[in-house]
């Protein structure tokens, strides 16, 4: 599906090839501007290794590359270069949806053939890939004589830092992304600080690592942002600190099972080792760097997945309201309660329901040991009447999400698939959610490790064949699948708006999101559930809260990108409530994006026009601080007036003492005005703009 103008630059040519003082040969690649050159190259003793410089400094140091197996010695030293090839690419791609339309996709790849000087002399290749924003590296092991097949116990893949960065972490646990984020230089990086917390049903942080996207900054005001692309088929990567050194070391998922990482029949490509580099903040959220990096479009159009918003039987039973299991007696998935919801979406421009608890086994969830079959994908309880309820969707022109918790027994599920899967199509349901809650059954393996990683591409696949789209919590990281298989169209990977409802450490920070928009949000879109008004949670929750004003949970909306996106909250927060036009109005799926302003951490403004239409949205956020923000709407088109409304924080707005205080304004706007806008602590501001009719 490469549509518009599709080129591909072929160049045969050597390039840049320079003896070391060593004697040994260099090569480098640059990005297409030229201001990001990585070079490779052997050490004395033939150890293959890079390095990286931004705009004529260093910004990653001599960093070296290979890998240990099981059976083999390890690949990476003792090597002479065969051969290598340039390869300029200079190509559009249209996304099928997405935050932006048509994508470009320009860069420079460099392919080094190695080989071992010594017997057994394997031979591999090491993919080089520059772009404006960045650079990826990866692996291309081959066939070997004797030998079809890999069991790697660790990749060494090195980021030697210039200094010690500003980092923000999350720990590289290999069961869960949903830890909140710390600020911290690299020296003083302790994921192990991070084990034991109390509101995870899984964790395990064995090193000193982080999981990525991982972003820093320079003293420079550089910024770096590390992660990986196209995950297939392989183990999650952590990234191993070297808190004296600011050494990174790629450290992978094991498996206790195999006792290794990574099986591998010969020959394959490892995912890419990215690294995004720009100097504004602002620049890595637009940076195109992560699906550029993976494979084309292998489905084609998928009219049957529609961008919406939605809203759910889920957020009763984080406040406890109501329960997910039937025996309690106060069941959420009822008929009732969903041809409610139908009829309440239906009425606000809300185009599907989401439903969890519909289905049996929710009585032996968490805190089971023992969750191989129980949970059944196609048996509604006795209240849910699930035929009736998709009919009388179809019939109001409202879409069901399917929900499957697998409670992380994978190999549950997968004997289902089929079946669940059927039982969707025949209802005419294009979308599920699925979760997986839990320690993974069996014992040994992580939902990191490359088990699961294959686990969630196997239900990819086979919804794929089905046109079902997938919105995975406890998901893999999001690595850009999505350009390859557009049914991937969101997943959680990191703390969502449910530990707001009852996290015991005080829930999400005002920091987190303005975090998140610069870490998390570079592998992909989110499933965050935005759109809590009744912001204390009153009277349900006495001891939680949401940390944002009610103008920034609207500004989420935009800053926050998804295919789908909740409207979180109980309807009766919404019934006759005037800020709950903006998420009647706000669109889900985008022509065109543009990140107006940012600092990681901080705050961030994102304006987006919305797709097969004129209207713009825009979102800004904060931190716990409050701020001036000016905005110069020149992103719109000139010589169109357009009807802003423009929903603000209160004058005395605070997300902690005044968190509901906002007010609407409505003002004639062109590309010419400048607008400003006082966010308030933990707050924000969101705007719709409707070209007038002329
Ligand atoms: C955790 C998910 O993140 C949440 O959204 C869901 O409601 C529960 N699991 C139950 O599946
Ligand atoms: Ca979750």
């Amino acid at each position: 599906m490469l549509k518009g103008s599709f080129f591909l630059l072929i160049g045969l040519l050597l390039i840049n090839a320079c003896q070391m003082p060593s004697g040994h040969t260099t090569s480098s690649v640059s990005s297409p501007d030229g201001q990001i050159v990585v070079t490779t190259g052997l050490s004395g003793d033939g150890q293959l290794q890079y390095w990286v410089d931004f705009k004529g400094e260093r910004i990653i140091d001599t960093s070296t590359l290979g890998f240990s197996f099981r059976d083999q010695p390890p690949l990476g030293a003792g090597l002479s270069v065969i051969g290598e090839i340039t390869t300029t690419i200079n190509e559009e791609w249209t996304m099928p949806w997405g935050e932006q339309r048509v994508v470009k996709n320009h860069g420079q790849r460099l392919v080094l053939n190695l080989e071992e000087t010594a017997a057994p002399h394997r031979r591999f290749d090491l993919h080089i890939m520059v772009y404006n924003d960045g650079m990826g590296i990866r692996y291309h092991l081959l066939r070997q004589q004797g030998v079809d097949s890999v069991f790697i116990t660790e990749e060494h893949t090195q980021f030697q830092l210039t200094d010690d960065h500003t980092a923000w972490w999350i720990p590289g646990d290999w069961d869960i992304y949903e830890h909140l984020y710390t600020k911290s230089k690299v020296s003083e990086i302790d994921a192990l600080s991070k084990r034991d917390h109390p509101s995870l049903a899984q964790t395990y942080i064995p090193h000193n690592a982080v999981n990525t996207p991982v972003t820093m900054r320079t003293e420079e005001g550089v910024h770096l942002s590390f992660h990986e692309a196209n995950l297939t088929d392989y183990a999650g990567m952590t990234l191993k600190v070297d808190t004296e050194s600011h050494l990174l070391e790629s450290a992978l998922v094991q498996s206790d099972i195999t006792g290794v990482a990574v099986q591998r029949a010969l020959p394959f490509s490892t995912p890419w080792r990215t690294l995004q580099i720009t100097d504004h903040a602002a620049d890595l959220i637009e940076s195109n760097l992560i699906v550029n990096l993976n494979e084309p479009n292998r489905l084609g159009d998928v009219p049957w997945f529609q961008p919406t918003k939605y809203l759910g039987i889920w957020w009763d039973m984080h406040l406890g309201t109501k329960t997910w299991d039937y025996a309690s007696g106060n069941h959420g998935a009822t008929t009732e309660y969903a041809k409610e919801m139908i009829d309440f979406a239906a009425r606000n421009n809300i185009g599907a329901i989401l439903v969890e608890g519909w289905n049996t086994g929710w009585e032996h969830w968490i805190g089971f040991e023992d969750r191989e079959g129980v949970f059944d994908f196609i048996t509604p309880y006795p209240d849910y009447d699930l035929e009736e309820v998709a009919r009388y969707g179809k019939e109001k022109g409202v879409a069901l999400i399917m929900h499957h918790e697998t409670s992380a027994a994978p190999r549950t599920y997968e004997q289902q698939l089929d079946t669940a899967y059927s039982l969707m199509e025949k209802l005419g349901i294009h979308a599920v959610k699925t979760g997986y809650v839990g320690k993974i059954i069996p014992k040994g393996e992580y939902h990191h490790g490359q088990w699961m990683v294959n686990h969630y591409r196997k239900v990819l696949e086979k919804a794929a064949e089905h046109q079902i789209a997938i919105n995975a919590h406890e998901p893999i990281k999001a690595t850009g699948i999505r350009r390859t298989l557009p049914n991937a169209v969101s997943r959680e990977g990191l703390r969502g708006q449910e530990f707001n409802a009852w996290s015991p450490d005080g829930g999400n920070p005002p920091s987190h999101l303005p975090t998140v928009a610069f870490t998390r949000m570079l592998a992909g879109p989110i499933d965050y559930t935005p759109g809590i008004f009744n912001i204390k949670l009153d009277p349900y929750k006495a001891d939680n809260q949401v940390n944002t004003t009610l103008a920034q949970q609207l500004a989420l909306y935009v800053v926050i990108y998804s295919p789908v996106q909740m409207a979180a909250d109980l309807l009766d927060a919404y019934r006759g409530h005037p800020a709950f036009q903006f998420i009647r109005d706000v669109a889900v799926d985008w022509e065109q994006s543009q990140v107006l302003n940012g600092e990681v951490g901080e705050f961030v403004t994102i304006a987006r026009q919305e797709r097969n239409g004129d209207r713009w949205f825009v979102g800004s956020i904060t931190n716990e601080e409050a701020r001036d923000i000016t905005l110069a709407l020149d992103f719109l088109p000139e010589g169109q007036t357009f009807n802003a409304t423009l929903y603000l924080d209160g004058e005395d707005a605070h997300w902690d003492e005044n968190p509901t205080s906002y007010r609407i304004e409505n003002r004639t706007l062109t590309s010419s005005d400048t607008l400003q806008l006082s966010l308030a602590a933990g707050g924000g501001a969101a705007i719709s703009l409707f070209p007038a009719k002329q």
